[in-house]
């Protein structure tokens, strides 16, 4: 079999009838795999993510079995194999220091196999961006699969999410609102079931958005893990991959410009994520589509919140699937998408989604009467405290701070800042602003998700529920708050963000899209003058070598020497 006009990648290896082709599939039948599994069928890599340090991802295993009958029935040949995962709750300092280490693993997996095309099993946060970089660095045939999402959580009669009511309880529990023993039988009733995360945090984010790119198959983003279509989707997406190799259908004529324009659309009507920003933005970088921050903004003026779903609302991925999905969101955007952009299936994004009738108008509400208005979505900040752009959640955010003022109170690790929010915090009020700095790509390493810093104790015991807090970190997608976050550049480097001191006056205006600190630039100047970068982290291994290379998150922390691809030549054999 061919693709296309082109001989199968794989024959490369099993085609010839020499020592290579007697090597290549004389250890393979170990496997118990019969002769013709090497005689013009394609070879469907099955890259998992599946770990027991990844919750997340731990029935990616019995799903892959899915993907696998899909697979034979069409012809092909599965061949599932492991790469780094990345547990979101889990792994330390970040996981997002990892990210771009896992898109390697995939790419080089990928290049040195006899691999036809992939299909890409990810679920945890960072698994999606990860893989789908990867592919894209390669360009075979790929196909996405997430996991799906975990069943709503339950706690008392109350339906609870994961992460968002995580901080709302640990808070509650901070503020003496609920006992140990409450807190302790909410954990329990929070992750009922496999899946992901369950809320509109990250991991539905970019399975919605990964969808709405074209790269999953139309309605695979949101079926929970444990309904059984989900494994009737994943036996589909085993088939379609044989397909892709006859029709020799790339990412890199999928992840179009229209594409990307497509997938913050989406996000913008989902009220998804800021993690979307800093991935998407990475995977345009590899696959070579023009695409720069401000458009995160500009793209998405006329769009409303359409989804009522936590973190910004009530819903939780359950319902949101009940409701009808993505394909209802993609129907309400009508023209203000692409509705003629390729998708893996071979069809356009717009025939995927199809009629589609809403279910339940309480979860995804029409354009007329939306669930927030437009001008909700991402709003991207600049002035001289992030010259290269911030990015600011308008959905999670609480309108009453989009013009305010307040005094700085700066924090330059995370520690300092617990100690001084816990022992009281002296002399805070509620109109403060909290900057917490050194916690960027190259500062924390990895830009962890502590930018929605915990409200100060005292505060939060007076009954304050929000405040303005900026930093260069990220902040977990099932987050709330005035949250201004990815500042760059980064402190670590000697943005601005370094240069603020405790006291300083802040003014964020977030209709002028500006974020300043109120300082005279000769001042700046002079303090710019006495700064001194912080010490490497390491001078040795996969640290070094991430903050030695990593860009900035305007740029989409991607390591500088990853953008682009390599292609997918058959690689040279040592015998
Ligand atoms: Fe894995 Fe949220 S922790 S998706």
């Amino acid at each position: 079999m061919t693709s296309g006009e082109r001989p199968l990648r794989s024959a490369g290896w099993f085609g010839t009838h020499d020592k290579t082709g007697f090597v290549s599939r004389a250890w393979m039948k170990n496997d118990g795999l019969p002769d013709d599994s090497f005689r013009g069928r394609p070879i469907i890599g099955i890259a998992s993510t599946w770990s027991e340090l990844t919750p997340c991802n731990v029935h990616l295993r019995q799903l892959a079995e899915h993907v696998k009958r899909g697979v034979w029935q069409a012809g092909g040949v599965p061949l599932e194999f492991p790469t780094t995962s990345l547990g979101e709750t889990l792994i330390r300092p970040s996981s997002m220091l990892l990210r771009n280490l896992v898109s390697i693993d995939l790419e080089e997996s990928l290049r040195g196999n006899p691999i036809d095309a992939v299909v890409l099993l990810t679920g945890c946060d960072k698994t999606t961006p990860a893989y789908l970089m990867g592919a894209a660095s390669v360009d075979l045939p790929a196909i996405l699969l997430t996991g799906g999402p975990m069943l709503n959580g339950r706690f008392r009669g109350e339906t609870i999410g994961s992460g968002t009511s995580v901080w709302k309880l640990t808070e509650d529990f901070r503020a003496g609102r609920i006992s140990e023993a409450d807190l302790a039988e909410a954990e329990g009733g929070m992750s009922r079931s496999h899946g992901h995360c369950m809320t509109m945090g990250t991991a539905s984010t970019m399975a919605c958005v990964s969808e709405a790119l074209g790269m999953q198959l139309h309605g695979a983003a949101e079926i929970p893990a444990v309904d059984a279509r989900r494994g009737v989707i994943a036996h589909a997406t085993g088939a379609r991959a044989v397909e892709l190799v006859r029709e020799d259908l790339r990412p890199s004529q999928i992840l179009t410009r229209e594409a990307f324009e497509n997938a913050i659309r989406v996000n913008a009507a989902l009220g998804g994520s800021t993690n979307a920003v800093i991935h998407l933005l990475a995977l345009a970088r590899r696959i070579g589509v023009p695409l720069v921050l401000d458009e995160f903004d500009s793209l998405v003026r006329e769009i409303p919140t359409l989804v009522d779903m936590m973190p910004s609302g009530r819903f939780l991925m359950e319902d949101f699937y009940y409701a009808g999905g993505l394909a209802v969101v993609i129907n309400e955007l009508g023209d203000l998408l692409h509705r003629d952009a390729l998708t893996v299936s071979g069809r356009t994004l717009g025939a995927g989604a199809g009629v589609a009738p809403c279910h339940d108008r309480e979860v995804i509400r029409t354009m007329q009467q939306p669930f927030k208005p437009v001008g909700s979505g991402i709003a991207v900040l600049h002035g001289n405290l992030c010259p290269d752009g911030a990015v600011l959640k308008q959905s999670a955010a609480s309108p009453r701070f989009f013009t305010h003022e307040g005094t700085a109170r700066v924090f330059d690790s995370i520690e300092e800042y617990t100690e001084w929010a816990d022992g009281g915090a002296p002399e805070a009020t509620a109109d403060d602003v909290l900057v917490l700095r050194y916690s960027g790509p190259r500062g924390y390493p990895g830009m962890p998700e502590l930018g929605n810093l915990p409200l100060p104790r005292r505060l939060l015991e007076e009954g304050v529920e929000d405040m303005v807090r900026i930093s260069d970190a990220r902040m977990s997608g099932t987050s709330y708050g005035t949250v201004i976050l990815h500042i760059a550049p980064e402190s670590a480097i000697g943005g601005p963000l370094a240069l603020v001191a405790t006291g300083d006056r802040i003014r964020l205006d977030v209709p002028g899209r500006r974020l300043d600190m109120l300082v005279d630039e000769a001042e700046i100047e002079r303090r710019r003058a006495a700064w001194t970068p912080p010490p490497p982290h390491s001078d040795r291994g996969w640290v070094w070598l991430y903050s030695e290379h990593v860009q900035q998150a305007d740029l989409g922390a991607d390591l500088d020497f990853l953008a682009g691809g390599s292609g997918d030549p058959v690689p040279r054999q040592p015998f």
